[in-house]
């Protein structure tokens, strides 16, 4: 038996309700706040991660699928989308008319990470970018966008984390305080962190090794690094939400793991996770688009893991949702030609029908069928009803039934479902 590669997996139809759950949420609440869709492709030059995320993240380093094409150029399958939509912004020049422009996106991404509950190696993200703005409103409005959303899904309690990395002219001499206080340590880091140390000292805030987590406990913060326009930036974004009423909490360690954020980064965590428990994260990026060519337009956005947020759902989420109208029931060969036309008229007048020529299969196993899949109702043509030329409906909630001619079915239906 071939099976599915290790860490992607299918969805199956038992579960789909549930994604396209979220999927239609996503759809609706982003309109409502102007953002519009990007399909970007799921693989691009591998310079344009490289650059945009940062040589030294884990992602670029260590967990991209990366492979020559047949002509020997470097394509990656794209272990994030806010690179890929910066680079259609600037490909197509979306900045032109100087508007901010907002976009959404819903698909796959690929890291080669340690597979476990809430980790894949494909996965899903639901993710917003704004483009063309720095101004605080824009990341409390996105927030607040982005609670709604969790709240409209029933995922409930979670927890807002907030930090700002500062910018160009703070960095380096936070970067600096890290650089001094690690230094002398250099020896119990793990080999992760000693790399990090060299490339980006900010990444071993990401550590999972338990003595580096202690010593970065005792690290400098940023917070007291910010510059005065950080600073006011954060200031702002902080009084924007708390008018809205947005609750979140402080957290000076909260740097992310791609290099491109600056000023403010931001997580969302929901205990019903467990280890994997970043539901979804995201931040400010104001240099991406210039360091990938495009013009100084400053960028904002997050992207929610979808798998995990499907695994946050409340149990009954979208329970039922997709469950057919009518279920047909037909015992013997003669029983087809009506129940096909049965199933016609219905699907014509827009009902979901499910129907199995299966005619030599029982009553009760056709029944358990339309049980099983949650039928509401089901259309029941046995011997007698062929005989007679007419169809049984039952009402499955209240096991109410009513003999019709064919052409009356569709009254009859309506003025059950309504009773
Ligand atoms: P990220 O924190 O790398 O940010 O990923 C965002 C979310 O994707 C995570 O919080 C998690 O829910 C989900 N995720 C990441 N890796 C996996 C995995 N292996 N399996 C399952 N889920 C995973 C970004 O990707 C940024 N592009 C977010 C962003 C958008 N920042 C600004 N705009």
């Amino acid at each position: 038996m071939i099976e599915s590669v290790k860490g992607a997996r299918d969805i199956l139809p038992e579960e789909i309700a549930r994604w396209h759950f979220v999927e239609r949420t996503a759809h609706e609440l982003f309109a409502r706040y102007g953002f519009r869709e990007i399909r970007t492709p799921i693989f691009e030059p591998t310079e344009l991660f490289a650059r945009g995320i940062g040589e030294g993240s884990d992602i670029v380093a260590k967990e991209m699928y990366t492979f020559l094409d047949r002509k020997g150029r470097s394509l990656t399958l794209r272990p994030e989308n806010t690179a890929p939509v910066a680079r259609a912004y600037i490909q197509h020049q979306l900045h032109r008319r100087g508007d901010i422009e907002k976009l959404y996106y819903i698909g796959p991404m690929f890291r080669y990470e340690r597979p476990q509950k809430g980790r894949m190696r494909q996965f899903s993200q639901i993710g917003v970018e704004v483009f063309g703005s720095d101004h605080p409103a824009v990341d409390a409005e996105t927030l607040e966008m982005l609670v709604a959303f969790l709240s409209r899904l029933g995922i409930e309690p979670v927890r807002l984390v907030l930090n700002s990395v500062g910018d160009p002219v703070c960095r380096p001499s936070y970067r600096q305080a890290l650089v001094d206080y690690l230094t002398p340590h250099r020896g119990r880091l793990c080999e992760d962190c000693r790399r990090r140390l060299e490339v980006n000292p900010l990444r071993c805030f990401d550590c999972k090794v338990p003595a580096d987590r202690e010593l970065m406990a005792g690290a400098p913060s940023v917070a007291d690094f910010l510059c005065s326009e950080c600073a006011a930036h954060f200031d702002s974004v902080r009084a924007y939400l708390d008018a809205f009423g947005v609750a979140y909490e402080l957290d000076p360690r909260l740097v992310r793991g791609l290099d491109y954020y600056r000023r403010t980064t931001f997580e969302v965590i929901a205990p019903s996770l467990g280890a994997q428990n970043a539901l979804l994260g995201g931040g400010r990026y104001d240099g991406l688009v210039e360091s990938l060519g495009g013009p100084a337009a400053p960028g904002f956005g997050f992207a929610v893991g979808e798998d995990r947020l499907v695994l946050s759902l409340p149990d009954a989420a979208a329970a039922g949702d997709e469950r057919p109208e009518v279920a047909i029931v037909a015992l013997g060969e003669p029983a087809i030609a009506p129940a096909l036309e049965a199933a016609r008229r219905l699907r014509r007048a827009g009902r979901s029908v499910i129907f199995d020529p299966v005619p030599d299969k029982s009553l009760k196993a056709q029944m358990r069928r339309a049980h099983d899949r949650q039928a509401a109702f089901v259309l029941i043509l046995g011997e007698e009803e062929i005989a007679r030329g007419v169809l049984t409906l039952k009402k499955m909630s209240d096991g109410v039934q009513a003999t019709v001619p064919q052409a009356e079915l569709l009254t009859k239906l309506q003025e059950m479902a309504h009773a």
